[in-house]
């Protein structure tokens, strides 16, 4: 073996040691793997190549020209999943904790440069202490130099961020800017201040799994939209994620082979409960709706009065938002309409087509809500659904009342078809409070009050609850057996396969934010 050829086996081999042995113990002693064993878990088996492995920072001050890695804490680079080109990378904690340098940011901002000109997906996997201390301005900079990639990047191609370790400061607002961001329990967390400095300011003992873990950002903050158990299973989560989406926002989501069989579910028909008042589980409709198994629910524990997720319709990738009658009966409010409403830009930036299901009773009343701006975050949704141009269609399984109604993804603000189960009630309220407010009078001079109101209660959801009166006027299109809807929506999505709609030229919208 040439001299030459041995020199460059050493480096790659002290490259592929990261910080050393011992630190990689102590990195698996802490149930994390390393950089590269993600990666290559991550990645189809020997599809890895890797770009930047012989870098090394540039740094003097504090004895750091004493203290070389190759690669300076990052492992970057492209391989596939399951066949589709993506790119990559992975910190390396084992290396200064994974903290970001200047050239460490340059590896990363040069992947994510390949992704944007070839068009495929960038997946960030983090784990590291922050901004490398001993660089001071210079790694700051390589952060802003990420955060103005992932706003160039957003919405042409798909990012998404893998929080495995520590990710605070500064280093939170990529994984914030991209599409997704997935957490691994109890061994990462997310915060802008960790809980010293929160001590000393605000006076507040917090633990870091308290402030910025897994459990905090999937249920109090949104912040995350999917926990995993550990690395394997986040890695996963990763990869089935990416099999709803397209590599780019110039293509469609990859279509599975299907064909059209007997399709009919006879187990929706007795879903909905005659009391109109009484729950059910909005994920027994998708379930028989939906190609078997195949939704992959986003912000699970978060705002659960709506379900968000991927699912697949005879084959066809389709973003799913249903209100959930088990959670405050459906309601919108602040938390629910940011989350559907980021779900459906995202589906709308990569043409994954839209399935809204609607039991909606309204927005949630309160001085909670209007203070913390349920004007301004249901109008997110209602901006959203109105902006959106891939294939839309709503099924209406119960109520669909007031505002509510036009914002769950209805006709007039542009769904292209619009179902209606028999059970559907859709009417500015429900009976009872319309009946209080128009017969007031009338039942306030009855002898026997509540029996007037009973009867004018029953006169008034004669009328309005049910889905005929929106079916005359073609605000629905069709009031459609339960055990029916897979079929037509199999056949209606691949009927929406070719829409396309042009909008006014102009630089960008005003979404309320
Ligand atoms: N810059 C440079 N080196 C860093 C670093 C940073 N931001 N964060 C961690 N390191 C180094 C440590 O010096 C240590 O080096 P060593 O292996 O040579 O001893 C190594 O990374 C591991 O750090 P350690 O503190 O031993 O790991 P830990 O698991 O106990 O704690 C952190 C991890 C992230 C909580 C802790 O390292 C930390 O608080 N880092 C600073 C975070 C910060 O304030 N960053 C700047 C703001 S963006």
């Amino acid at each position: 073996m040439s001299k030459n050829i041995e020199a460059l086996n050493k480096k790659i081999k002290e490259a592929h040691l990261g910080g050393g042995q011992q630190r990689i113990d102590k990195q698996h002693e802490k149930k994390k793997l390393t950089a590269r064993e993600r990666v290559d878990y991550f990645l189809d088996e020997g599809s890895f190549e890797e770009i930047g492995i012989l870098v090394t920072h540039r740094t003097t001050d504090f004895g750091m020209d004493q203290q070389h890695f190759y690669g300076d804490g990052v492992v970057t680079g492209y391989g596939t999943v399951n066949g589709r080109l993506v790119y990559v990378y992975a910190q390396d904690f084992t290396v200064f904790g994974g903290a970001l340098s200047e050239t460490h940011a340059e590896k990363i901002c040069k992947v994510m440069d390949h992704a944007v000109k070839v068009g495929a997906p960038i997946i960030g996997l983090n784990d590291s202490g922050g901004a490398r201390i001993q660089e001071g301005v210079r790694s700051l900079g390589g952060y802003a130099d990420i955060f103005f990639r992932n706003v160039q990047a957003s919405g042409v191609v798909p990012q998404i961020s893998a929080i495995m370790g520590p990710c605070a400061g500064g280093a939170v607002y990529s994984p914030a800017m991209t599409d997704f961001t997935l957490m691994v329990q109890d061994t990462s967390y997310m915060f802008v201040t960790g809980p010293n400095v929160v001590k000393t300011v605000t006076n507040e003992e917090v633990t870091s799994e308290e402030l910025g873990g897994a459990s905090a950002h999937s249920t109090k903050s949104g912040v995350t939209h999917c926990t995993a158990a550990n690395d394997i299973e986040c890695l996963e989560q990763l990869k089935k994620m990416l099999s709803y989406m397209p590599q780019n926002n110039q293509e469609k989501p990859e279509k599975l082979a299907f064909e059209l069989g007997e399709e009919f579910r006879p187990e929706l028909d007795n879903l909905v409960p005659e009391n109109a008042n009484k729950p059910y589980d909005m994920h027994e409709v998708i379930k028989g709706i939906i190609d078997a198994d195949s939704f992959f629910e986003i912000h699970k524990d978060y705002a659960d009065n709506i379900l968000v997720g991927f699912s697949r319709i005879g084959g066809r990738s389709v973003g799913v938002v249903a209100n959930q009658p088990m959670r405050l009966a459906g309601v919108l409010d602040v938390d629910a309409s940011k989350k559907a409403a980021r779900f459906v830009r995202f589906c709308d930036a990569f043409n994954i087509p839209l399935l809204v299901l609607v039991d909606v009773p309204g927005f949630l009343p309160g001085t909670d809500q209007e203070w913390n701006g349920i004007i301004l975050h249901g109008a997110k949704l209602l901006y959203a659904l109105s902006e959106a141009t891939v294939p839309r269609i709503t099924v209406i399984t119960r109520k669909a009342y007031g505002g509510a109604y036009d914002v769950m993804n209805s006709k007039h603000i542009g769904a292209d078809l619009n179902y209606a189960w028999p059970t559907a009630e859709i009417a500015v309220m429900g009976a009872k409070g319309a009946s209080e407010i128009i017969f007031r009078k009338e039942i306030a001079n009855a002898k026997d009050q509540e029996a007037k109101l009973l009867e004018k209660e029953s006169e008034y959801a004669e009328k309005f609850a049910n889905p005929f009166k929106a079916a005359q006027r073609g605000f629905v299109d069709e009031v459609i057996m339960p055990r029916d809807t897979r079929r037509k929506l199999i056949k209606a999505f691949a009927m929406l396969e070719n829409k396309e709609v042009l909008r006014p030229q102009r630089k960008h919208g005003n979404i309320p934010l």
